[in-house]
């Protein structure tokens, strides 16, 4: 069983001030969608209410085509879990998993048998006799995850559900949780305001700021083509470089920067800007090519290494250049040489590596 949800321009005020200004958003059934925002931009009331929790100021809320605005929560019967796990603590797993089946009349039998199945689900087969405080932080989730399962929801919301836990528990979650989607065929929406847990997670990225969603699509749409500098900045590590456009060729546009020329692909969605203008680019990390020489790519300047972090899987390089510092990745273990500091190289990249954004800052 599961349920689409639709926003209609649904806005929330506390005080005058606007929690969520004017939300429009559909969630296909079945999918995993992701908010993803900074802290404060109106993720929990947005998830609020969807639930019932919080009613809207204005606007309407729709699941599977029907006005829920005004129905309660538990009318909704959507699958909730919390930040803080909010489990009885005066009682067992078993009997916390079996509340919300009690709450709803079931049979003794038939309780104890959706216990054990999803005991299994999660994981947690013969645990069921013990108390939360008797488990860890990992385990309490994965309990209250299964208590917001068990009665079979339409639609399971999920609040900086894993926020709490260590990066190992933590990812061993995450594919839990996909997992689990896959199989229950359930709409998740999940927040966060991690970004990789969103990019790894999510069928679909609604990107939240000052109440509004200022970008939304699949993750890899998202990564590659951010509209703004906001969402370039937050999904991901960018390079930021300001230019001033000084031609235009085609479907191409030549602009300065740093005293040097550069030429960048400008797609139909891009943001119009003309001869003479200021144009913002964003530059991912990973775009960049490291080497003595340019290598015949549209794009290249020289730089200075100043700084080499090392990441395991990859070195993460700062250089000084004209337009000022640009970050790189350098994968390591494939035979590249070391970068060190100090080192003098190119930097080079592709007319159609970056992109243009707008400046919403
Ligand atoms: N009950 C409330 N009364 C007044 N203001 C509120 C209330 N709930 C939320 N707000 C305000 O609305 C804005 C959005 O809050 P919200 O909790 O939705 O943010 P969030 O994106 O979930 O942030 P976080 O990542 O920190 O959890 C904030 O400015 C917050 O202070
Ligand atoms: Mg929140």
């Amino acid at each position: 069983m599961t349920a689409s949800i639709v926003l209609d321009r649904v806005t929330k005020t506390y005080g005058g001030a606007p929690a969520v200004d004017d939300v429009s958003l559909e969630i296909g059934a079945g999918r995993f969608v992701t908010l993803l925002g900074p802290s404060g931009s109106g993720k929990t009331t947005l998830l609020m209410m969807i639930a019932g929790f919080v009613r809207p100021t204005a606007g309407r809320i729709l699941a599977d085509g029907r006005d829920i605005t005004a129905e309660p929560p538990e009318r909704r019967a959507f699958g909730m879990v919390f930040q803080g796990y909010a489990l009885f603590p005066n009682m067992t797993v078993a009997e916390n998993l079996a509340f919300p089946l009690t709450l709803r009349g079931r049979s003794k039998a038939a309780i104890a048998q959706d216990v054990a199945r999803m005991l299994d689900i999660v994981h947690l087969s013969g645990l069921g006799g013990r108390y939360p405080r008797e488990l860890s932080g990992g385990q309490q989730q994965r309990v209250a995850l299964a208590r917001a399962l068990i009665f079979n929801p339409r639609v399971l919301l999920l609040d900086e559900s894993l926020s709490a836990l260590d990066k190992n528990l933590r990812a061993g979650l995450q594919e839990e949780l996909r997992d689990l989607h896959a199989r229950l065929g359930t709409t998740f929406v999940f927040v966060t305001h991690d970004q990789e847990e969103a990019l790894s997670m999510s069928d679909e990225i609604f990107i939240v700021n000052k109440g509004r969603i200022v970008q939304s699509g699949s993750p890899k749409a998202l990564y590659d083509r951010p509209r703004t500098r906001f969402v370039a900045g937050f999904l991901g590590r960018t390079n930021f470089v300001d230019g001033t456009v000084t031609a235009r060729d085609g479907e191409t546009l030549v602009y300065s920067a740093g005293g040097l020329s550069f030429r960048q692909r400008a797609r139909d969605d891009a943001p119009a800007v003309a001869v003479g203008q200021p144009v913002l680019i964003g530059l991912r990390p990973e775009t960049l090519r490291l080497g003595e020489a340019a290598g015949g790519a549209a794009n290249s300047v020289p730089g200075t290494i100043d700084l080499v972090t090392y990441e395991g899987a990859d070195y993460h390089v700062r250089a000084t250049t004209p337009l000022g510092p640009l970050q790189a990745i350098v994968a390591s273990g494939n035979g590249t040489p070391v970068p060190a500091r100090g080192d003098r190289l190119t930097l080079a990249w592709g007319e159609d590596a970056a992109v243009v954004l707008a400046d919403d800052r």
